[in-house]
Protein backbone atom coordinates (compact mmCIF):
# COMPACT_ATOMS: atom_id res chain seq x y z
CA UNK A 1 0.00 0.00 0.00
CA UNK A 2 1.05 3.47 -0.86
CA UNK A 3 2.31 5.67 1.57
CA UNK A 4 0.46 9.21 3.00
CA UNK A 5 1.46 12.58 1.45
CA UNK A 6 2.38 15.07 4.15
CA UNK A 7 0.42 18.05 3.27
CA UNK A 8 2.62 21.01 4.27
CA UNK A 9 0.07 23.69 2.97
CA UNK A 10 -2.41 22.02 5.25
CA UNK A 11 -0.53 22.02 8.05
CA UNK A 12 0.94 25.61 7.14
CA UNK A 13 -2.59 27.00 6.90
CA UNK A 14 -3.48 25.46 10.37
CA UNK A 15 -0.47 27.14 12.00
CA UNK A 16 -1.59 30.99 9.82
CA UNK A 17 -5.04 30.54 11.33
CA UNK A 18 -3.76 29.98 15.10
CA UNK A 19 -1.16 33.46 14.43
CA UNK A 20 -4.09 35.15 12.80
CA UNK A 21 -5.87 35.06 15.64
CA UNK A 22 -2.72 35.70 18.04
CA UNK A 23 -2.36 38.68 15.83
CA UNK A 24 -5.86 40.08 16.54
CA UNK A 25 -5.52 39.31 20.04
CA UNK A 26 -2.20 41.34 20.57
CA UNK A 27 -3.58 44.24 18.67
CA UNK A 28 -6.22 44.95 21.34
CA UNK A 29 -3.59 44.86 23.40
CA UNK A 30 -2.50 47.59 20.80
CA UNK A 31 0.62 45.71 19.95
CA UNK A 32 1.00 45.41 15.97
CA UNK A 33 3.48 42.90 15.43
CA UNK A 34 6.11 43.79 13.01
CA UNK A 35 8.81 42.14 11.14
CA UNK A 36 11.60 44.21 9.46
CA UNK A 37 13.31 42.15 6.43
CA UNK A 38 17.13 42.95 5.27
CA UNK A 39 18.04 41.88 1.75
CA UNK A 40 21.55 42.47 0.34
CA UNK A 41 21.74 42.64 -3.39
CA UNK A 42 20.00 40.96 -6.38
CA UNK A 43 20.12 37.59 -6.11
CA UNK A 44 16.66 36.56 -7.60
CA UNK A 45 15.54 33.42 -5.66
CA UNK A 46 16.51 35.58 -2.45
CA UNK A 47 14.27 38.09 -3.66
CA UNK A 48 11.29 35.47 -4.09
CA UNK A 49 11.99 34.45 -0.41
CA UNK A 50 11.72 37.56 0.87
CA UNK A 51 8.69 38.32 -0.76
CA UNK A 52 6.82 35.23 -0.17
CA UNK A 53 7.69 35.76 3.40
CA UNK A 54 6.30 39.50 3.56
CA UNK A 55 3.13 38.22 2.06
CA UNK A 56 2.84 35.33 4.45
CA UNK A 57 2.90 38.16 7.15
CA UNK A 58 0.24 40.35 5.54
CA UNK A 59 -1.86 37.08 5.14
CA UNK A 60 -2.20 37.06 8.80
CA UNK A 61 -2.36 40.65 9.59
CA UNK A 62 2.03 41.26 10.47
CA UNK A 63 2.98 44.57 9.52
CA UNK A 64 6.48 44.30 7.71
CA UNK A 65 9.36 46.72 7.06
CA UNK A 66 10.66 45.98 4.04
CA UNK A 67 14.91 46.92 4.19
CA UNK A 68 16.26 46.22 0.15
CA UNK A 69 20.18 47.32 0.28
CA UNK A 70 22.60 47.46 -2.54
CA UNK A 71 25.15 44.37 -3.27
CA UNK A 72 27.73 47.53 -1.78
CA UNK A 73 26.44 47.40 1.19
CA UNK A 74 29.21 47.49 4.31
CA UNK A 75 29.41 45.37 7.34
CA UNK A 76 29.50 49.04 9.19
CA UNK A 77 26.48 49.87 7.78
CA UNK A 78 24.79 46.75 8.22
CA UNK A 79 25.93 47.37 12.28
CA UNK A 80 23.90 50.21 12.25
CA UNK A 81 20.67 49.15 11.18
CA UNK A 82 20.88 46.25 12.91
CA UNK A 83 20.91 48.48 16.10
CA UNK A 84 18.55 50.42 14.81
CA UNK A 85 16.49 48.16 14.39
CA UNK A 86 17.21 46.20 17.81
CA UNK A 87 16.45 49.79 19.48
CA UNK A 88 13.40 50.21 17.67
CA UNK A 89 9.88 49.60 19.86
CA UNK A 90 7.80 48.90 16.70
CA UNK A 91 9.94 46.08 15.25
CA UNK A 92 9.52 42.78 16.51
CA UNK A 93 11.25 40.64 14.39
CA UNK A 94 14.14 41.04 12.44
CA UNK A 95 15.02 38.64 9.54
CA UNK A 96 18.28 38.52 7.42
CA UNK A 97 17.78 37.08 4.10
CA UNK A 98 21.00 34.26 3.67
CA UNK A 99 22.80 33.95 1.60
CA UNK A 100 25.00 37.70 2.46
CA UNK A 101 27.38 39.16 -0.42
CA UNK A 102 30.96 38.45 0.85
CA UNK A 103 31.71 41.22 2.28
CA UNK A 104 29.40 41.06 5.02
CA UNK A 105 30.01 38.63 7.84
CA UNK A 106 27.40 36.42 8.34
CA UNK A 107 27.99 35.35 11.39
CA UNK A 108 28.60 38.66 12.66
CA UNK A 109 25.48 39.98 11.52
CA UNK A 110 23.03 37.77 12.69
CA UNK A 111 24.72 37.50 16.51
CA UNK A 112 24.01 41.23 16.54
CA UNK A 113 20.57 40.72 16.70
CA UNK A 114 18.72 40.97 20.12
CA UNK A 115 17.76 37.87 20.98
CA UNK A 116 14.13 38.38 21.95
CA UNK A 117 13.75 39.66 17.89
CA UNK A 118 16.02 36.54 16.43
CA UNK A 119 12.99 35.08 14.89
CA UNK A 120 15.03 32.53 12.77
CA UNK A 121 16.84 31.37 15.94
CA UNK A 122 20.81 32.24 14.81
CA UNK A 123 21.74 34.09 17.52
CA UNK A 124 24.50 31.87 19.81
CA UNK A 125 22.02 33.05 22.96
CA UNK A 126 18.90 31.30 21.00
CA UNK A 127 21.15 28.52 19.85
CA UNK A 128 22.60 27.52 23.37
CA UNK A 129 18.52 27.75 24.48
CA UNK A 130 17.74 25.36 21.89
CA UNK A 131 20.67 22.88 22.79
CA UNK A 132 19.74 23.16 26.58
CA UNK A 133 15.66 21.96 25.34
CA UNK A 134 14.61 25.90 26.39
CA UNK A 135 14.07 27.52 23.31
CA UNK A 136 11.24 29.63 22.64
CA UNK A 137 12.18 31.14 19.47
CA UNK A 138 12.94 28.19 17.36
CA UNK A 139 14.35 27.51 14.02
CA UNK A 140 12.08 28.13 11.14
CA UNK A 141 12.82 25.05 9.22
CA UNK A 142 13.43 22.17 11.58
CA UNK A 143 10.26 23.38 14.19
CA UNK A 144 8.21 23.35 11.43
CA UNK A 145 9.05 19.59 11.03
CA UNK A 146 8.45 18.67 14.24
CA UNK A 147 5.16 20.58 13.73
CA UNK A 148 4.55 18.30 10.16
CA UNK A 149 5.42 15.15 13.09
CA UNK A 150 2.74 16.20 15.40
CA UNK A 151 -0.21 17.17 13.41
CA UNK A 152 0.48 13.81 11.33
CA UNK A 153 0.64 12.08 15.02
CA UNK A 154 4.28 10.56 14.54
CA UNK A 155 5.67 10.13 18.05
CA UNK A 156 9.04 10.47 17.60
CA UNK A 157 10.06 8.07 20.85
CA UNK A 158 12.82 5.51 20.00
CA UNK A 159 12.77 6.16 16.42
CA UNK A 160 15.98 5.33 14.71
CA UNK A 161 16.15 9.36 12.88
CA UNK A 162 19.03 9.96 10.00
CA UNK A 163 19.07 14.04 9.50
CA UNK A 164 21.60 14.21 5.55
CA UNK A 165 22.38 17.62 6.31
CA UNK A 166 25.25 19.32 9.28
CA UNK A 167 23.91 22.95 8.35
CA UNK A 168 23.20 25.48 11.30
CA UNK A 169 20.43 25.92 9.36
CA UNK A 170 18.37 22.60 9.07
CA UNK A 171 20.72 19.68 10.36
CA UNK A 172 22.29 20.78 13.85
CA UNK A 173 19.13 22.36 14.74
CA UNK A 174 16.97 19.51 14.14
CA UNK A 175 18.47 17.14 15.50
CA UNK A 176 18.65 18.70 18.76
CA UNK A 177 14.73 19.07 18.52
CA UNK A 178 14.60 15.55 17.81
CA UNK A 179 16.33 14.22 20.62
CA UNK A 180 13.94 16.06 22.64
CA UNK A 181 11.36 14.29 21.19
CA UNK A 182 13.28 11.56 22.02
CA UNK A 183 14.32 10.06 19.02
CA UNK A 184 17.95 8.49 18.25
CA UNK A 185 19.31 10.72 15.98
CA UNK A 186 22.22 10.12 13.29
CA UNK A 187 23.48 13.10 11.41
CA UNK A 188 24.98 12.55 7.95
CA UNK A 189 26.92 14.77 5.42
CA UNK A 190 28.88 14.84 2.40
CA UNK A 191 32.08 12.93 4.39
CA UNK A 192 29.96 10.14 5.82
CA UNK A 193 30.59 6.30 4.75
CA UNK A 194 27.75 4.16 3.75
CA UNK A 195 25.03 6.31 3.63
CA UNK A 196 22.60 4.26 1.97
CA UNK A 197 23.14 1.97 4.96
CA UNK A 198 22.25 4.33 7.34
CA UNK A 199 18.97 5.52 5.62
CA UNK A 200 17.91 1.82 5.27
CA UNK A 201 18.59 1.24 9.08
CA UNK A 202 16.48 4.15 9.68
CA UNK A 203 12.85 4.67 10.68
CA UNK A 204 12.81 8.72 9.83
CA UNK A 205 14.73 9.86 7.29
CA UNK A 206 15.29 13.83 6.79
CA UNK A 207 17.58 14.59 4.06
CA UNK A 208 18.35 18.25 3.05
CA UNK A 209 20.70 18.77 0.31
CA UNK A 210 19.42 20.21 -2.57
CA UNK A 211 21.58 19.22 -5.81
CA UNK A 212 20.63 16.18 -7.49
CA UNK A 213 23.87 15.96 -9.17
CA UNK A 214 25.12 14.53 -5.24
CA UNK A 215 22.36 12.74 -3.92
CA UNK A 216 18.63 11.15 -4.47
CA UNK A 217 16.96 9.35 -2.39
CA UNK A 218 15.34 6.10 -4.22
CA UNK A 219 13.03 3.92 -2.53
CA UNK A 220 16.11 1.26 -2.60
CA UNK A 221 17.79 3.35 0.30
CA UNK A 222 14.52 3.41 2.73
CA UNK A 223 13.41 0.62 4.31
CA UNK A 224 9.44 -0.45 3.78
CA UNK A 225 7.23 1.94 6.43
CA UNK A 226 9.99 4.57 6.50
CA UNK A 227 8.97 8.22 7.24
CA UNK A 228 10.56 10.27 4.57
CA UNK A 229 10.65 13.96 4.96
CA UNK A 230 12.60 16.40 1.94
CA UNK A 231 13.88 19.97 2.75
CA UNK A 232 16.21 20.08 0.29
CA UNK A 233 15.20 22.35 -2.98
CA UNK A 234 16.67 22.59 -6.45
CA UNK A 235 15.62 23.32 -10.11
CA UNK A 236 15.23 20.30 -12.56
CA UNK A 237 14.11 21.03 -16.11
CA UNK A 238 12.20 24.40 -14.73
CA UNK A 239 10.63 22.41 -11.54
CA UNK A 240 10.91 22.91 -8.13
CA UNK A 241 12.35 19.54 -6.83
CA UNK A 242 13.68 18.22 -3.74
CA UNK A 243 16.26 15.09 -3.02
CA UNK A 244 13.67 12.13 -3.17
CA UNK A 245 12.59 10.25 -5.67
CA UNK A 246 9.00 10.86 -4.39
CA UNK A 247 7.11 8.39 -6.92
CA UNK A 248 8.83 5.56 -6.18
CA UNK A 249 9.48 6.02 -2.71
CA UNK A 250 6.16 6.66 -1.40
CA UNK A 251 5.21 3.52 -3.15
CA UNK A 252 7.46 1.88 -0.26
CA UNK A 253 7.47 4.97 2.69
CA UNK A 254 4.49 5.45 4.98
CA UNK A 255 5.17 8.99 4.76
CA UNK A 256 6.71 11.88 2.50
CA UNK A 257 6.69 15.03 1.96
CA UNK A 258 6.24 16.52 -1.32
CA UNK A 259 8.00 19.53 -2.92
CA UNK A 260 6.79 21.61 -3.34
CA UNK A 261 4.13 22.09 -1.00
CA UNK A 262 6.03 20.21 1.89
CA UNK A 263 8.57 21.88 4.44
CA UNK A 264 8.57 24.99 2.26
CA UNK A 265 5.09 26.69 3.38
CA UNK A 266 6.20 25.27 7.09
CA UNK A 267 9.38 27.32 7.14
CA UNK A 268 6.86 30.75 6.80
CA UNK A 269 4.18 29.43 8.90
CA UNK A 270 6.97 29.02 12.14
CA UNK A 271 8.21 32.60 10.68
CA UNK A 272 4.93 33.63 11.19
CA UNK A 273 4.64 32.35 14.26
CA UNK A 274 7.68 33.13 16.00
CA UNK A 275 7.26 37.14 15.03
CA UNK A 276 4.03 36.69 17.15
CA UNK A 277 5.91 35.34 20.09
CA UNK A 278 8.51 38.01 19.82
CA UNK A 279 5.67 40.39 19.67
CA UNK A 280 4.38 38.68 23.07
CA UNK A 281 7.64 38.96 24.26
CA UNK A 282 7.75 42.62 23.75
CA UNK A 283 4.53 42.66 26.25
CA UNK A 284 5.95 40.77 29.01
CA UNK A 285 4.40 38.00 28.00
CA UNK A 286 6.93 34.52 28.31
CA UNK A 287 5.41 31.53 26.53
CA UNK A 288 6.17 27.87 28.56
CA UNK A 289 7.73 26.39 25.28
N1 LIG B 1 12.11 24.08 2.20
C1 LIG B 1 12.66 24.94 3.06
O1 LIG B 1 11.97 25.69 3.74
C2 LIG B 1 14.13 24.97 3.21
C3 LIG B 1 14.73 25.61 4.28
C4 LIG B 1 16.12 25.55 4.40
C5 LIG B 1 16.87 24.89 3.45
N2 LIG B 1 16.23 24.31 2.40
C6 LIG B 1 16.97 23.59 1.35
O2 LIG B 1 17.69 22.55 1.99
C7 LIG B 1 18.92 22.34 1.30
C8 LIG B 1 20.05 22.48 2.27
O3 LIG B 1 20.10 23.79 2.79
P1 LIG B 1 21.30 24.24 3.74
O4 LIG B 1 21.18 25.69 3.92
O5 LIG B 1 21.34 23.37 4.92
O6 LIG B 1 22.53 23.93 2.75
P2 LIG B 1 24.04 23.58 3.04
O7 LIG B 1 24.54 24.39 4.17
O8 LIG B 1 24.72 23.65 1.73
O9 LIG B 1 24.01 22.05 3.54
C9 LIG B 1 23.96 20.98 2.67
C10 LIG B 1 24.29 19.72 3.45
O10 LIG B 1 24.29 18.65 2.54
C11 LIG B 1 25.43 17.84 2.78
N3 LIG B 1 25.83 17.13 1.57
C12 LIG B 1 26.21 17.65 0.39
N4 LIG B 1 26.49 16.67 -0.49
C13 LIG B 1 26.28 15.51 0.15
C14 LIG B 1 26.39 14.15 -0.20
N5 LIG B 1 26.79 13.77 -1.43
N6 LIG B 1 26.08 13.22 0.70
C15 LIG B 1 25.67 13.57 1.93
N7 LIG B 1 25.55 14.83 2.34
C16 LIG B 1 25.84 15.80 1.47
C17 LIG B 1 26.49 18.82 3.20
O11 LIG B 1 27.53 18.14 3.87
P3 LIG B 1 28.87 18.91 4.37
O12 LIG B 1 28.47 19.63 5.60
O13 LIG B 1 29.82 17.81 4.62
O14 LIG B 1 29.28 19.83 3.25
C18 LIG B 1 25.66 19.75 4.09
O15 LIG B 1 25.59 19.26 5.42
C19 LIG B 1 18.91 23.35 0.15
O16 LIG B 1 18.36 22.75 -0.99
C20 LIG B 1 17.98 24.43 0.64
O17 LIG B 1 17.37 25.15 -0.41
C21 LIG B 1 14.89 24.32 2.26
Amino acid sequence: MAGQRIDGTLVANSVKDIVREAVSELKKESIEPCLATILVGDDPASAIYVKNKQKACTEVGITTKDHKLPSSFSQKEMNVLIDLLNRDNSVHGILVQIPLPGQLNEFAITSRISPVKDVDCLTPFNIGLLVSNRAILKPCTPSGIIELFDYYKIDLAGKNAVIVNRSNLVGKPLYNLMLERDATVTTCHSKTRNLKEHCQRADIVITAIGDRSKFVLTADMIKDGAIVIDVGTTRLDGRLVGDVDYENVIKKASYVTPVPGGVGPMTIAMLLKNTVTAASISKGFVPDS
